[in-house]
């Protein structure tokens, strides 16, 4: 690993230990990887919060070794500086304000404020969100960035042309202090060309739909990257946030291109660069079908539990259902979460998305998700989510049975209390 005369001297603690402890580790990741340097980075976005059960014994000893053993995978505890970066936090385990709704002891809530206030002194903002693209922090096209989160990765280097890996806990802690990333995959252009072709003859319009396709693509291509061509619809950010966090899920795609629609390929050929263009693997109505049927994990129709938001909702998406929920009650039996970034939360509590939701007996979230949280109302055995995601992840996380389908679909059946959704 070459570095700079800067990076050197971090390395040989001329901004402390805790600079020099992230340096040690960024050399040891990226000599793992094969990198040959480090890259500038000015965009983090990572895991600091202390909000798990299993992180309450380490904070007794402060917060700086929270930071230290899980930041920067060090034994010994080091003053943390102010972060060198811009940086953010992404999604927690606990939502602030519904913590007792999630069955999280107040402790642990007081544990993960208090730990919000170290970190927002040392220059970490508090977006708390899998979608902090929603919310301000938009790279720019080329811009490096050292981001954690499948759905953020395969969002920020595909619909925004940014570049980055799917970063850890370590390394994006490690980036924070120091504004360094390793320099290899993503980073480098010639990496970023398609391997895979997916002609697209089956329609695909609706949200659910673009959630289906990008389902289907992780399956057929796993960590590669496609490009599609055949596209009959615009697709819009909430689309490709369900495309792609489903793509991220069923496979490990971290990177996609559209033709027209994706920043780095005006063209097929400019796509594939000096790849050869391969046989096209083909997404018609059959494969819709069969993927679609793919995400049903559920047998039982009484519904106890019906999640929306994955990845976190846009203000669109809760304008959306306030508008589905306007003078209806969901069923007594069946919980509804509704989850978003805190920030919108702050437009669709003044904009009354919040409250038609809340009388309609369901419950607004931020901060949080039930995947990451691990928590869901008590007792559930079947859930409903119109995110394929969810879908995938949920039901092998919380041992419960999984109904996937359109907002629409979710939302009446909370009404009813039971899946009312049909494979379409
Ligand atoms: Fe976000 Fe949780 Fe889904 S982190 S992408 S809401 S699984």
């Amino acid at each position: 690993m070459r570095l700079t005369d800067a990076e050197q001297a971090m390395f040989d603690g001329s901004k402390g230990a805790a600079v020099a402890r992230a340096m040690d580790l960024l050399v040891r990741y990226g000599e793992a990887l094969g990198a040959e340097r480090l890259v500038e980075t000015r965009n983090v976005a990572g895991a600091f919060n202390a909000s798990t059960p299993s992180v309450r014994h380490i904070a007794e000893d402060g917060f700086d070794r929270v930071y230290s053993e899980l930041n920067l995978d060090s034994d010994e505890t080091v003053e943390i500086p102010h972060v060198a970066v811009p940086t953010c936090q992404l999604i927690t385990g606990i939502d602030n304000d519904n913590f007792a709704t999630q069955g999280v002891d107040p402790d642990l809530a007081d544990l993960q404020k208090r730990s919000e206030r170290y970190l927002g002194r040392r220059g970490i903002n508090m977006m708390c969100t899998c979608t902090p693209y929603q919310v301000g922090n938009v790279p720019v096209r080329g811009e490096h960035c050292a981001w954690m989160e499948s759905s953020a990765v395969i969002y920020a280097n595909s619909v925004l042309g940014a570049r980055t890996n799917v970063e850890g806990k370590e390394s994006t802690g490690a980036a924070a202090l120091t504004g360094r990333i390793p320099y290899w995959g993503l980073h480098l252009p010639e990496n970023r060309f398609a391997q895979h072709l997916v002609r697209v003859e089956a329609e695909v319009d609706d949200m659910a739909d673009w959630g289906v396709l990008g389902y289907f693509t992780g399956f057929a291509v796993e960590e590669d990257i496609p490009a599609f061509e055949g596209l009959s619809h615009q697709p819009s950010l909430v689309k490709l946030k369900h495309f792609g966090a489903a793509a991220a899920s069923s496979g490990g795609v971290e990177l996609y291109h559209m033709p027209g629609v994706t920043p780095e390929a005006p063209t097929l050929d400019a796509a594939f660069g000096p790849n050869a263009r391969p046989e096209p693997i083909v997404y018609g109505a059959a494969e819709r079908k069969r993927t679609w049927e793919r995400l049903q994990n559920a047998s039982d129709r009484k519904l106890d539990f019906v999640m929306l938001g994955c990845p976190h909702n846009s203000i669109d998406q809760m304008a959306l259902i306030a508008e589905l929920l306007e003078g209806k009650r969901i069923h007594a039996d069946t919980a509804l979460w509704v989850h978003t970034p805190r920030a919108i939360r702050q437009i669709a509590d003044r904009s009354g998305f919040s409250e038609i939701i809340e009388a309609a007996g369901g419950v607004v979230m931020s901060d949080t998700c039930p995947s990451i949280s691990r928590r869901l109302p008590q007792g559930v055995r079947v859930i409903a989510t119109d995110s394929a995601k969810q879908a995938h992840y949920l039901p092998a996380i919380a041992k419960v049975q999984g109904w996937f389908g359109s907002v629409e679909q979710c939302v009446n059946s909370a009404i009813a209390g039971e899946w009312l959704g049909v494979v379409q």
